[in-house]
């Protein structure tokens, strides 16, 4: 079977989306898997969010933002990286592998970093076939 894995990139307008358009504007290639949408923080994300995108369409769900130090909003992407903690417990319990989701920093100037852990979240997911909970 050939199967390409939907995810949800939810990326923060200050560092993930920026290196994501940084990535497209040197023409790093990077898969067309991933569908960005832009938050203007990471801690703008909550667990029912993330929930609903497992359960609607995607296989796969990565978080984007600033170097912990780095957040626009102080502490927003330590907030994101407690509330993945809490929600890979939540998949594992749910039997969703915890690894479908990801937390990345990527700054404005990291696009070779975006293009590299897109590459590699894919890859992995590709390994995993579709999630457990995804609606048909
Ligand atoms: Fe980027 Fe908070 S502004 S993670």
């Amino acid at each position: 079977m050939d199967y390409e894995p939907d995810i949800l990139g939810l990326a923060c307008n200050w560092c993930g989306y920026a290196g994501a358009d940084q990535a497209g504007m040197n023409k790093l290639q990077y898969p067309a898997n991933i569908k960005l949408m832009r938050v203007m923080c990471l801690g703008r994300i909550d667990t029912t969010l993330v929930l609903e995108a497992f359960r609607k369409k995607f296989d796969g769900v990565m978080l984007v933002g600033c170097h912990i130090g780095d957040c626009h909003y102080v502490s927003g992407n330590k907030n994101a990286v407690l509330v993945v903690e809490r929600l890979k417990s939540i998949l594992s319990i749910l039997g969703v592998e915890p690894q479908r989701l990801r937390i990345e920093e990527v700054s404005g100037g990291e696009g070779p970093k975006f293009a590299v852990v897109t590459k590699e979240f894919t890859a992995e997911l590709k390994e995993l076939g579709p999630s457990p909970l995804r609606q048909v």
